[in-house]
Protein backbone atom coordinates (compact mmCIF):
# COMPACT_ATOMS: atom_id res chain seq x y z
CA UNK A 1 0.00 0.00 0.00
CA UNK A 2 0.93 3.54 -1.05
CA UNK A 3 1.77 6.20 1.93
CA UNK A 4 -1.31 8.35 2.53
CA UNK A 5 -0.23 12.16 1.40
CA UNK A 6 -0.64 13.37 4.69
CA UNK A 7 2.89 11.00 5.22
CA UNK A 8 4.18 13.01 2.27
CA UNK A 9 3.80 16.11 3.46
CA UNK A 10 5.51 15.25 6.42
CA UNK A 11 8.49 13.64 4.82
CA UNK A 12 8.88 16.02 2.54
CA UNK A 13 8.29 19.17 4.74
CA UNK A 14 6.04 20.33 1.90
CA UNK A 15 5.00 23.34 4.19
CA UNK A 16 8.27 24.27 5.41
CA UNK A 17 10.62 25.00 2.41
CA UNK A 18 10.87 28.71 1.01
CA UNK A 19 12.08 28.31 -2.26
CA UNK A 20 11.31 25.55 -5.28
CA UNK A 21 14.08 25.66 -7.68
CA UNK A 22 13.53 23.30 -11.46
CA UNK A 23 16.15 22.57 -13.35
CA UNK A 24 16.28 21.07 -17.05
CA UNK A 25 17.67 17.86 -16.73
CA UNK A 26 18.34 14.48 -17.99
CA UNK A 27 15.71 15.07 -21.25
CA UNK A 28 13.80 12.66 -23.55
CA UNK A 29 14.91 15.59 -25.79
CA UNK A 30 17.73 17.26 -25.32
CA UNK A 31 17.45 20.81 -26.44
CA UNK A 32 19.08 23.92 -24.34
CA UNK A 33 22.12 21.53 -23.16
CA UNK A 34 23.65 18.11 -23.88
CA UNK A 35 22.27 15.35 -21.23
CA UNK A 36 25.46 15.01 -19.86
CA UNK A 37 25.47 18.72 -19.18
CA UNK A 38 21.86 18.72 -17.73
CA UNK A 39 22.65 15.68 -15.29
CA UNK A 40 26.25 17.10 -14.03
CA UNK A 41 24.29 19.91 -13.14
CA UNK A 42 21.62 18.31 -11.35
CA UNK A 43 24.21 15.78 -9.42
CA UNK A 44 25.62 19.34 -8.34
CA UNK A 45 22.69 21.31 -7.37
CA UNK A 46 21.50 17.79 -5.58
CA UNK A 47 25.25 17.19 -3.84
CA UNK A 48 25.49 21.32 -2.91
CA UNK A 49 21.72 21.10 -1.20
CA UNK A 50 22.80 18.31 0.91
CA UNK A 51 25.82 19.34 1.89
CA UNK A 52 24.07 22.92 2.95
CA UNK A 53 21.61 21.36 4.83
CA UNK A 54 19.06 22.90 2.81
CA UNK A 55 17.27 19.79 2.09
CA UNK A 56 16.81 16.74 4.85
CA UNK A 57 15.13 17.14 7.87
CA UNK A 58 14.48 20.70 8.04
CA UNK A 59 14.08 21.28 4.42
CA UNK A 60 14.14 25.13 3.13
CA UNK A 61 14.73 24.02 -0.51
CA UNK A 62 12.36 21.88 -2.91
CA UNK A 63 14.02 20.74 -5.93
CA UNK A 64 12.82 19.24 -8.89
CA UNK A 65 14.33 18.09 -12.36
CA UNK A 66 11.60 19.05 -15.34
CA UNK A 67 12.15 17.07 -18.61
CA UNK A 68 12.00 20.45 -21.10
CA UNK A 69 10.70 23.64 -19.45
CA UNK A 70 10.40 25.10 -23.04
CA UNK A 71 13.06 27.13 -23.64
CA UNK A 72 14.95 25.10 -25.48
CA UNK A 73 18.37 27.16 -25.80
CA UNK A 74 21.29 28.36 -23.74
CA UNK A 75 20.86 26.17 -21.38
CA UNK A 76 20.49 24.19 -18.60
CA UNK A 77 17.35 26.40 -17.97
CA UNK A 78 15.66 26.64 -14.42
CA UNK A 79 13.31 28.63 -12.67
CA UNK A 80 13.28 29.64 -8.78
CA UNK A 81 9.62 30.06 -7.73
CA UNK A 82 8.01 31.71 -5.68
CA UNK A 83 9.88 35.03 -7.20
CA UNK A 84 9.52 32.85 -10.61
CA UNK A 85 12.53 33.79 -12.17
CA UNK A 86 13.98 32.22 -14.96
CA UNK A 87 17.53 31.36 -15.41
CA UNK A 88 20.03 30.78 -18.10
CA UNK A 89 23.42 28.74 -18.64
CA UNK A 90 22.85 26.59 -15.13
CA UNK A 91 26.65 24.97 -15.35
CA UNK A 92 27.73 23.95 -11.41
CA UNK A 93 29.49 27.11 -11.12
CA UNK A 94 26.08 29.47 -12.36
CA UNK A 95 24.46 26.74 -9.48
CA UNK A 96 26.58 28.02 -6.78
CA UNK A 97 25.96 31.51 -7.33
CA UNK A 98 21.92 31.08 -7.50
CA UNK A 99 22.11 28.59 -4.39
CA UNK A 100 24.17 30.97 -2.23
CA UNK A 101 22.86 34.80 -3.57
CA UNK A 102 19.11 33.62 -4.21
CA UNK A 103 17.91 30.40 -2.49
CA UNK A 104 19.96 31.33 0.45
CA UNK A 105 20.10 35.04 0.76
CA UNK A 106 16.88 35.98 -1.86
CA UNK A 107 18.48 38.21 -3.94
CA UNK A 108 17.90 37.31 -7.81
CA UNK A 109 21.53 36.67 -9.76
CA UNK A 110 20.65 39.00 -12.39
CA UNK A 111 23.70 38.69 -14.38
CA UNK A 112 21.75 34.94 -15.40
CA UNK A 113 18.28 35.89 -14.98
CA UNK A 114 16.84 36.57 -18.30
CA UNK A 115 12.99 36.47 -17.31
CA UNK A 116 10.71 37.37 -13.90
CA UNK A 117 7.11 36.73 -13.46
CA UNK A 118 5.51 40.04 -13.17
CA UNK A 119 2.87 38.33 -10.66
CA UNK A 120 5.24 37.80 -8.22
CA UNK A 121 8.15 40.07 -6.01
CA UNK A 122 11.20 39.78 -5.43
CA UNK A 123 14.08 42.52 -5.53
S1 LIG B 1 15.20 20.97 -23.36
FE1 LIG B 1 15.70 22.29 -21.67
S2 LIG B 1 14.10 23.73 -21.72
FE2 LIG B 1 13.59 22.39 -23.34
Amino acid sequence: MSKSLETYVADLGLEKYSRHIFLCCDQTKPECCSKKEGLESWDFLKQRLKELKLVGDDPTIYRSKANCLRVCTSGPIAVVYPEGIWYHSCSPTVLEQIIQEHLIGGKIVKEYAFAQNTHFSAS
